[in-house]
């Protein structure tokens, strides 16, 4: 069968790959750790799940919503965003709306779609989320990427940011906290980001949060729009209840943005998808977002805690300069260029799959290589697994770190 020479340019997603071999590895009988998970390893609180059982008996959680989302939902969703962020109420009249999709990957993808045009430019701040660049060329649009690294804990300068942007930028994501990082961008940054896009105003910002209340470290995540609100006119914020609710398979993310993008998103999910999930909508509908805050108290302890492990691994294996503090999502890059073990490798190259693959075959660990976050000769382990397991990987990433 002749396929289109678009989905032929879509590269196999190297995670599943690895999901694979981790679990023929199983089926072999190894021990696996598994550290390339982006979702958490629990269930969604039980009042939503209570919500979403009450939801259960009506017919209208059975059929299609209006495309774009209930409008109950989309209101309250719109509300959540202003308080949350503490912005002024008044400001999000009738020239603002939400749409509500089948997750923030969807949300993203329509986003980029009601966008962009063929050889318009997208800055993507690196390490940047495996997706981005995949998305804006399915829509004809170019990555432009600007780099960070360790020494910065991965946050970008904005010089740098300010050199990429060109005649042909049409937008820029920016994803705070960080998938894969693991760090949120601090105030100040976001304080020159809006100087920034005043310097360029038809600069339009994609606000990729949903990990903003994921965040184990003071301060926590704020936003270049809230330094100025007038920003917000070109601002998108994208949200997902995946990561806060420990709910991933529901699918369920939405953008709050200008009515005109919204609209021009509804379009092209009217001749897609239809609509979202109806059930999920109306127990999210139902449910108490203030309740989020208590449910993630210990997930946000655990992730600290593992945190505390793998800084306390890297400084009695003295790879002290390969760490910084992660903050907040799920993550933390493991840079391999300035380890014992790194001799072995060509540095001109990318050899993060390499790597990820030693580090599979044989300490039975599977982690992301870099390559797919545009951070050559690293790594993400995500800090969601249960203590004893994690402990007992770092132990040995370290030992394989210093082996030469
Ligand atoms: C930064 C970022 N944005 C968006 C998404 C998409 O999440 P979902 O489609 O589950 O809402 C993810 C998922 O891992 C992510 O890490």
């Amino acid at each position: 069968m002749l396929l289109s020479s678009r989905v032929k340019g879509i590269p196999d997603s190297i995670t599943m790959k690895l999901n694979e071999k981790a679990l023929q590895l199983t089926d072999e009988g190894k021990v696996i750790y598994n550290l390339s998970g982006g979702q958490l390893p629990i269930k969604p609180m039980p009042e939503f799940v209570e919500k979403i059982h009450h939801q259960l008996n009506f017919l209208k959680s059975y059929q299609y919503s209006p495309s774009s989302g209930f409008t109950g939902l989309r209101k309250k969703l719109i509300r959540h965003f202003y308080e949350v962020r503490n912005l002024p109420p008044e400001i999000f009249d009738e020239e603002w709306d939400c749409i509500v999709s089948n997750g923030s990957k969807h949300s993203l993808y329509n986003v980029l779609g009601a966008l962009l045009d063929p050889g318009d430019e997208v800055i993507l701040l690196a390490p940047y989320w495996v997706s981005y660049p995949e998305m804006v060329k399915f829509w004809g649009g170019i990555p432009i990427v600007v780099k960070s690294n360790v020494f910065d804990a991965f946050v970008p300068a904005i010089d740098d940011i300010r050199k990429a942007i060109s005649p042909r930028t049409k937008a820029i994501i920016v994803n705070s906290p960080n998938n894969p990082s693991g760090v949120h961008y601090s105030e100040s940054w976001m304080k020159d980001f809006a100087l920034l896009m005043n310097e360029y105003p038809d600069l339009i910002a994609i606000s990729d949060e949903v990990y903003s209340d994921i965040s184990y470290f003071d301060p926590k995540p704020t936003y270049f729009y809230q330094q100025d609100h007038s920003l917000l006119s070109r601002t998108i914020m994208v949200h997902a209840i995946s990561k806060t609710l420990a709910a991933t398979g529901l699918r369920l993310g939405y953008v709050v943005a200008p009515t005109e993008l919204i609209v021009a998103m509804s379009r092209i999910q009217g001749q897609t998808t239809s609509a979202p999930n109806s059930l999920i909508q109306r127990a999210l509908m139902d449910f108490d977002l203030s309740l989020l805050e208590s449910f993630l108290v210990p997930v946000k302890n655990h992730i600290r805690h593992n945190a505390a492990i793998l800084r306390e691994k890297f400084r009695e294996a003295n790879l002290g300069h390969c760490w910084y503090q992660s903050t907040s999502a799920f993550y933390f890059m493991i840079d391999f260029s300035r380890t014992p073990m790194f001799a072995r490798f060509n540095e001109e190259e990318d050899n993060s799959d390499k790597i990820v693959d030693e580090l599979l075959n044989n300490e039975g660990i599977t982690v992301v290589p870099g390559s797919d976050f545009g951070i050559p000769n690293s790594a993400r382990i995500a800090l969601v697994i249960e203590e004893i397991p994690f402990q007992e990987a770092l132990t040995k990433i370290v030992k394989y770190l210093n082996r030469s």
